[in-house]
């Protein structure tokens, strides 16, 4: 099976990629290492996980080490949402290309569709002083229109966008020179993305899935919340192919064409979660992973179960003001 898909913009995309969002500082050297080592040469970044710059000094350490040219690896980046001006959009790329030491990006994706107002470069989320965040009315039109042009530059290869719904998508296609190649969503055997994909499909957008495992380990998980880890069915599976639930769960993705990002600081973890390859699901085992209780974990409701607003300890808050025009999470999907 081929271990990389091609993009709407004619370039190839590896299927596997290693996530970075919570790779702490001291982590990333450690898990770029062995991911390259391992096979990867695909590394889903952005500019709010705050550690570009160590992940620029660990991929140039990694690929001198291995005598990779920049040509044989996969860099996604982000725009994050206090950049959405169309004059800003061209700082927060640059950020990150100095900041990752690369002279392109091979896919910027626009994070999420909602922006924040922009309080100059280091405030990442603006705040009302009863801690509510300040968004911006910029529409993602705007800031699309400010991505086509980097890819004008040539510093870019290909546009995609992520948490974006099927009508918002629909919008950027009817409105864009440039097409966006991907879409990047939460999914995992609890979101299968059906719908989405079936969409998107249609339209030739590549779905990338984020979150392939369930985000384990998010600050603001609410105890007794079902993990994919402990999912009777997905357990069954695994112990019929002899894989583990990560193998099963990251194979279900890449089995659809789904480029997929999970996360790992585990050496351990990081060579499970690519050695994928060499099995494959049954059409019955693909229905039951698609057919599993629904539940969205990036963002979850703004109450837990007992009604309690939630804290996020890490500070890290998810857009989850559904009262914003350009909330996606609205529509079905
Ligand atoms: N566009 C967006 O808005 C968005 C949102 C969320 C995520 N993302 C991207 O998607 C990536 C992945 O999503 P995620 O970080 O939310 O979570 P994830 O990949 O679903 O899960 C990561 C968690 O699973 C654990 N894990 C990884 N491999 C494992 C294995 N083989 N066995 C057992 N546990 C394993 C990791 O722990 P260890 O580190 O200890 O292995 C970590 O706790 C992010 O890093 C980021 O690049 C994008
Ligand atoms: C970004 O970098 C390019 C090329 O180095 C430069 O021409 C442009 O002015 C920069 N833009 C901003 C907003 O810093």
């Amino acid at each position: 099976m081929d271990m990389s898909v091609t993009l709407p913009s004619g370039h190839a995309m590896p299927l596997v990629g290693l996530g970075t969002w919570k790779l702490k500082a001291d982590e990333v050297a450690g898990a770029i290492g062995a991911a390259v080592d391992a096979g990867y040469r695909h590394f889903d970044c952005a500019l709010i996980y705050g550690n570009e710059k160590e992940v620029g000094v660990a991929l140039r350490e990694a690929m001198q080490r291995l005598g990779l040219k920049r040509e044989d690896v996969f860099i996604t980046t982000k725009v994050w949402n206090t950049f959405h001006a169309k004059e800003d959009v061209a700082e927060c790329f640059n950020r990150s290309l100095t900041d990752l030491q690369l002279d392109y990006i091979d896919l910027y994706i626009m994070h999420w569709p909602l922006g924040f107002q922009n309080l100059g470069p280091t405030v990442m989320f603006p705040r009302t002083e009863t801690g509510d965040i300040v968004y911006s009315d910029v529409h993602y039109l705007e800031t699309w229109s400010a991505m086509e042009d980097l890819v004008k530059t040539g510093k870019c290869k290909s546009l995609g966008l992520s948490n974006f719904n099927s009508k918002q998508l629909d919008d950027v296609l009817q409105h864009s020179t440039v097409p966006p190649s991907v879409l990047q969503v939460e999914s995992h055997p609890f979101l299968p993305q059906v719908e989405l994909l079936n969409f998107c499909r249609e339209r030739s957008v590549v779905v990338s899935a984020y979150s392939p495992l369930g985000c384990g380990d998010r600050a603001w998980k609410l105890s007794g919340e079902p993990s994919i880890f402990d999912d009777p069915g997905l357990l069954k599976i695994a112990q019929r192919l002899r894989k583990s639930i990560a193998q099963v769960a990251i194979r279900y993705q890449v089995q659809r064409g789904i480029p997929v990002i999970p996360k790992s600081a585990t050496p351990s973890h990081i060579q499970e979660n690519i050695n994928v390859f060499d099995f494959e699901l049954s059409e019955d085992d693909m229905a039951l992973l698609s057919s599993l209780p629904r539940r969205r974990i990036l963002v979850p409701p703004k109450k837990d179960k007992d009604n309690k607003p939630m804290v996020d300890s890490d500070g890290l808050v998810i857009p989850r003001d559904g009262s914003h025009p350009y909330y996606p999470f609205h529509e079905p999907f």
